[in-house]
């Protein structure tokens, strides 16, 4: 089934320098229309409103979790592994391409607002009426269903599982290492090279060498800066709820029989919940935007307000609180209501503990969730019970709460507002 492509295909890529393309089927798979629908997706959301360079898609995300995924396999192949199951090469390839097809434009935003799930996108183009599948039905009749089980993590080999989705996964690394360069911060640049060849196919799974152990304690330590630095970052969170509100505004009014003076397919079909796949496929931050801008002209004041603050970063201000019981909450939003704004959208807490990247959780009793290391006699221990900094760091998986305003609104208010409302918002950040 293995069929090579007749002439190596190469991308030049800024992170991994080159990525390269060997099998026909792959390659094939790079030039479907749903796979291209990648390049219209950014990768970090709305970061780019905080870390201006951020500007990197799903795309390139995606090779480079392809390009991890077979440098790995071809060091296992190449170092003759037993434990390798060299049949699971292009399942695992194409899990490793594929991974993230199915995510939508402000992926984690869009995914809030409308309960949806890219996972559960990403298999439902795989497996419905679309060109990635006709692709991959050349292997099979149930080589997609089979690509799907690695997404959906039921997939009956778990090494392959392993590669794609653990906690050292390929595309973790390829996040980190790609979303360091495209911010610019200095925290997630980690010595891939150094990790890869450390990982060794153990049973069922992929395991670290233990004197790779500190090659992997830096990507640990890596990736926690990379949430307080980036994932986490507060003006990035603010973008967030921005994003949030129009769509949840957009939706009210659309549930509402407000006549838009701009409406674009599939919007509706995404309003109404019954968005079928090719519709969802449609769906591109650049059709999203387009929306926005026209939204910053309609008559419904709140909306075109919220269109123009993310279309124009004028982002809320926020302050961070700590410990705000429930009881304050409801004190905050109703004196701001009692003057005369939105307890639902000129107040907003959050709690980042939503992330788009889960966290390492070293005690976690599921195996697959943890990081192994092989020791020359063979056995295998989790890397915390090894390793100090890896328990330090471990567990902290919560942001600080903060408060987000529309600060010109509150200001107008502040003297009608409560004491100890004002004190809230007048603290220093
Ligand atoms: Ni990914």
């Amino acid at each position: 089934m293995y069929s090579p492509i007749s002439e190596e295909k190469v991308f030049k890529d800024p992170v991994h320098n080159y990525i390269y393309v060997q099998d026909d089927l792959i390659w094939r798979l790079i030039n479907t229309p749903e796979f291209q629908r990648l390049r219209r997706v950014r990768q970090l959301g709305t970061s780019y409103l905080t870390f201006h360079g951020a500007e990197h898609s799903r795309f390139s995300h995606s090779l480079g979790v392809y390009e991890i995924t077979r440098r790995i396999i071809t060091q296992f192949e190449r170092r003759g592994y037993s434990d390798w199951p060299a049949s699971e090469r292009q399942v695992a390839l194409c899990a490793a391409l594929l991974h993230d097809v199915g995510h939508g434009p402000f992926s984690h935003s869009i995914e809030e607002a409308f309960d949806m799930n890219h996972e559960d996108w990403t298999c439902r183009i795989l497996l419905g009426d679309t060109c990635i599948h006709q692709v991959l039905l050349e292997l099979g009749d149930d080589f997609p269903s089979k690509v799907a089980s690695v997404i959906q993590k039921t997939y009956d080999k778990p090494i392959v599982m392993n590669l794609v989705t653990s906690p050292l996964d390929a595309d973790r690394m390829d996040y980190l290492l790609r979303d360091a360069y495209y911010t610019g911060v200095n925290y997630g640049t980690i010595d891939i090279d150094r990790v890869l060849r450390m990982l060794r196919p153990y049973k069922d799974r992929v395991v670290v060498k233990e004197s790779g152990m500190h090659a992997v304690e830096d990507y640990l330590m890596s990736r926690y800066q990379m949430y307080w630095q980036v994932y986490f970052h507060p003006v990035t969170r603010s973008s967030e709820i921005i994003l949030r509100q129009i769509f949840r505004r957009a939706r009210e009014l659309y549930h509402q029989g407000y006549t838009y003076q701009f409406m674009i397919d599939p919007l509706p079909a995404l309003f109404e919940g019954n968005i079928n796949v090719n519709q969802y496929l449609r769906l591109d931050e650049a059709l999203i935007q387009t929306a926005f801008l026209q939204w910053t002209d309609e008559k419904d004041q709140l909306l075109s307000e919220l269109c123009g603050r993310f279309m124009h970063r004028k982002l809320y201000k926020y302050v961070e609180i700590d410990n705000l019981d429930q009881g304050s909450i409801d004190a905050i939003r109703q004196a701001v209501q009692a003057v005369g704004l939105h307890p639902d959208y000129d107040l907003e807490i959050d709690f980042p503990t939503d992330l788009p990247y889960d966290e390492f959780h070293p005690g976690a009793p599921q195996s697959e969730k943890q990081i192994l290391l092989l020791d020359r006699y063979d056995g295998l221990r989790e890397i915390s019970e090894v390793s100090e900094i890896v328990r330090s760091i471990s567990g902290i998986h919560q942001g600080r709460c903060h408060l987000y305003y529309p600060e010109e609104k509150i200001s107008q208010v502040l003297n009608a507002l409560p004491d100890t409302v004002v004190k809230i918002f007048r603290q220093p950040n």
